[in-house]
């Protein structure tokens, strides 16, 4: 391919991202023939470890965690040998120096300045040192080759999201920048712009007049596992709804961009975090309901309470669901109300999108007819079983008139034979490219901390008294329930 060389160093590389994600994506990529033909990956972190070492880890990750095994060994070697590992701490001027001399001697052997993707994969208390470290060594100043990519979580809160901004802007150019969150590489949060502006059917019905309101759910199966203690510091506030769910809001709500390109789509989504209801410290307890699961119901029996789990406290008032009502005030949404749903140890690892219709202007049917009547809606399905379903009024089969609903729909499954690719290795190939268009720019990150600011600094400043709330494998809180029965509405439940 006539793809540049590419040097990705990944900061950061003993752990589990690296391991568990980013490796399988770029060893999927390199299966597809995606990655260019001189590339090579430089793992750095402190643990100290050779390359056969590090490449023994990785294998060991694809193993587990990558869409496609290593069939073939060569093929896994012709790999491997592109990835080296360098044991020191980064922000040291001696470690810094060797990783300089890696990349000087990988253009030497190139025969031209390689592209660099500086990957950090690292806490946020790591972050500044890095850049700075980074920014001195003159390895990253290539406006058009050198990029960065930030892992979440990105600051947490409003103000440590702009001073890491204000940071890394004062030391590179927003270009350089990737900001990622991983939903925007997954086949259907992407497909959520195609299936809104490819098409002529649906777009004239987008809006207040025909739209009652919309739901986004976001629910896991898994508990927090091993990553208690990170996670506990964060919250679902934090770790789902800043990043993942308002993204996938503003895909649903943004006015169509004048062309695909990275600043038009970004700009059209902002827009929507702009013109979201900003939530007034009084009012949280009404528009927001928080979570924390208990111990499991008898479906689940055994599984372990949150205050149980390793690495959280045994009085831990960290959110593990969060449900919000949001407002977006412009021409288009007024009045329409956005449900958002996420949490942990809930009955199924499903996403969604709802968006349920408004009935139709005049009832004519006799009134024995539309007994079990529904609205009309349209369930976006992100993950599992990715597709789309219409829920329609149909006559149901027999001599009285009786309307039914049915659901009409495609399955990516039955559509498409390919597999899709994983989030990772689009987003990756992106980088790689150069393309920033699924990632995040400065400004979008802070809007989305400036929405549920308030709620944050409400939740911290009043501890729950109810927690735990839920069972492991419920739906989530009681109150979850309430928050949106308070229009009239209730959750459309996955099935
Ligand atoms: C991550 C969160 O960003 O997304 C995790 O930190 C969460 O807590 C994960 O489990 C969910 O991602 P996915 O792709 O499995 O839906």
């Amino acid at each position: 391919s006539r793809m540049e060389p590419t040097v990705m160093v990944v900061f950061g590389a003993a752990g589990d991202l690296t391991w568990r994600k980013l490796v399988p994506a770029l060893y999927n990529l390199y299966l597809d023939g995606r990655l260019p033909e001189r590339f090579a990956i430089v793992g750095v972190a402190r643990q100290e470890m050779d390359d056969a070492g590090f490449r023994r880890k990785l294998r060991e990750g694809v193993d587990l965690h990558s869409r496609r095994s290593v069939t073939d060994e060569s093929t896994w070697s012709g790999f491997a040998d592109r990835l080296s590992y360098l044991a020191g701490d980064f922000t040291t001027a001696e470690t810094g120096a060797l990783l300089s001399r890696r990349l000087e001697g990988l253009d030497r052997e190139w025969n031209g300045r390689a592209v660099r993707v500086f990957y950090f994969a690292i806490p946020p208390g790591l972050m500044e040192a890095a850049a700075r470290q980074l920014e001195s060594l003159g390895v990253c100043r290539d406006c058009s080759r050198d990029r960065l990519v930030v892992e979440k979580p990105f600051g947490r809160d409003l103000a440590s999201a702009r001073q890491l901004n204000g940071l890394l802007t004062s030391l590179f150019a927003e270009t350089q920048i990737y900001r990622i969150d991983h939903y925007l590489g997954k086949e259907t949060v992407q497909n959520i712009l195609a299936f809104r502006f490819a098409n002529s059917l649906f777009e004239p019905v987008w809006n207040r007049r025909y739209i009652d309101h919309v739901q986004i759910t976001v629910a896991e199966a898994v508990g927090v596992g091993k990553r208690g203690g990170y996670y506990d510091t964060s919250g679902a506030l934090r770790d789902m709804v800043q990043n993942h769910l308002l993204q996938i809001l503003c895909l649903i709500a943004m006015e169509p961009p004048v062309s695909f390109s990275a600043d038009e789509v970004r700009n059209k989504k902002v827009d929507v975090l702009r013109a979201i209801r900003p939530i007034r410290p009084e009012e949280v307890h009404r528009v927001a309901v928080r979570g924390q699961y208990g111990r499991g119901m008898v479906a689940c029996e055994g599984v372990t309470g949150y205050r149980e789990e390793q690495g959280v406290p045994p009085d831990s008032v960290t959110e593990t669901f969060a449900a919000l009502k949001l407002w977006i005030d412009n021409w288009r949404w007024q009045g329409v109300p956005f449900y958002l749903r996420t949490g942990k140890r809930l009955r199924a690892k499903v996403s969604e999108v709802a968006i349920l219709f408004r009935p139709a202007p005049h009832q004519l049917f006799p009134s024995a007819a539309v007994e079990s009547w529904q609205p009309n809606r349209l369930v976006l399905r992100i993950q599992p079983e990715e597709g789309i379903a219409s829920r329609i009024q149909v006559k149901q089969p027999g001599t009285r008139l009786l309307l039914g609903a049915v659901d009409m729909g495609f399955r990516y499954h039955d559509a498409f034979h390919a597999a899709s690719p994983e989030a990772y290795e689009t987003l990756l190939l992106d980088v790689i490219c150069g393309d920033a268009t699924l990632f995040m720019r400065a400004d979008q990150v802070e809007s989305a901390w400036g929405v549920i600011s308030p709620i944050l600094d409400t939740w911290e400043s009043v501890p729950p008294a109810d927690f735990p709330n839920y069972q492991a494998g419920g739906w989530g809180p009681e109150t979850a329930d309430l928050l949106i029965a308070k229009e009239g509405h209730s959750w459309v439940q996955p099935d």
